[in-house]
């Protein structure tokens, strides 16, 4: 995880404030591979403790934090499994409206350093990943997470690495066919791949493929000796995988292109002929929302092998990790 320190000379808030330094999670790559297995063994352990409720060992552990949500696009997941986690760990939340916090009404780092006054973690959905950069940089002691931005959704992949190691015992080795769109989804699930040393094939169109730099990038943790290819068939992807991953063809932001994707992704749709080129014990993965007849068939999305609300509900789970091993 990346650790901004305050220099003291710069920010002399800093001096009586004695805060400790902000801490960032823009991205899978942010984590160590260390760092990345103590975060999903913690959610495992939150999402036993859940039942004990204020009785949890963590009930107060986050007591006089505060979460500030600054959402420039429509969430449920993200967004509730945030307000629920902190008050769950004791903390409290702010949700500013995203016309007041992101807008145009002031400099985004104007934002981030009045934020940084009273609260202790901003986690942020937004468009350009650089805006999260711009924030992050406005701030020292403000840790920051992202909620979400066009190019990575590094949140979603901590509840997918949980879903599939509580299904397969463990993440590492075991290999994940992600068929569509070559988005935000597609680049936290390949961070954490070549992370954890999960093998991972994506079949996506021509045109709608991951950049190589992305692969690149990924292959360069070295983290673990991992097989992550760009294909273009689904059935060659989906081939005796352990999970079949697909997210919607036309992301957030992107609706103008949404008659032209259709067309483009025909063919990409996992059918439950699809499922069966898998394996009879394959599972299907969807960080929702899904379009039922689009990329998924409603008998895939809703039927036995579909582990989609297990992924929604380990959101909460390692969203809680993350926000205890940022503050705690
Ligand atoms: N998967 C996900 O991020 O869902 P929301 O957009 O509802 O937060
Ligand atoms: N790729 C989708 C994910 C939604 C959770 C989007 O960015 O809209």
């Amino acid at each position: 995880m990346t650790t901004t320190t305050p220099s003291p000379e710069s920010d002399p808030a800093s001096q009586s404030a004695e805060r400790a330094p902000g801490r960032t999670y823009l991205s899978v790559l942010d984590l160590t591979p260390s760092e990345l297995e103590a975060v999903l063994a913690l959610a495992a352990r939150l999402k036993e403790e859940r039942a004990l409720g204020p009785e949890a060992p963590t009930a107060r552990a986050l007591t006089g934090h505060s979460l500030a949500l600054l959402f420039d696009k429509p969430s449920l997941r993200t967004r509730t499994g945030f307000e629920i986690a902190m008050r769950e760990l004791g903390g409290n939340v702010t949700c500013p409206p995203s016309t007041d916090a992101l807008g145009t009404r002031e400099a985004l780092a104007d934002v981030a350093r009045t934020l940084e006054r009273w609260v202790s973690v901003a986690a942020i959905r937004t468009f350009e990943q650089s805006r999260l950069q711009e924030f992050v940089d406005a701030t020292t002691r403000l840790s920051v997470v992202n909620a979400l931005t066009n190019e990575e959704h590094p949140c979603q992949a901590l509840a997918d690495c949980l879903t599939i190691a509580e299904r397969r015992g463990s993440v590492r080795g075991r290999t994940l066919a992600y068929v569509g769109d070559g988005n935000n989804v597609a680049t936290s699930l390949t961070h954490a791949a070549a992370t954890l040393g999960m093998h991972l094939r994506l079949a996506s169109p021509e045109g709608y493929q991951l950049p190589e730099s992305t692969l690149v990038a990924a292959r360069a943790r070295g983290a673990a000796p991992v097989e992550i290819v760009q294909l273009t068939d689904p059935a060659e992807a989906v081939e005796g995988a352990d999970a079949v991953y697909t997210d919607v063809w036309t992301s957030m932001g992107q609706e103008a292109e949404s008659s032209r994707r259709m067309e483009a992704f025909d063919g990409y749709r996992i059918t439950s002929a699809l499922m069966e080129r898998a394996g009879p014990d394959a599972f299907f993965m969807h960080c929702l929302p899904a379009h039922r007849g689009e990329e998924v068939d409603a008998d895939v999305l809703d039927g036995p092998r579909s582990a989609v609300f297990d992924q929604a509900e380990n959101r909460l789970h390692t969203q809680k990790a993350l926000l205890l091993t940022m503050l705690g």
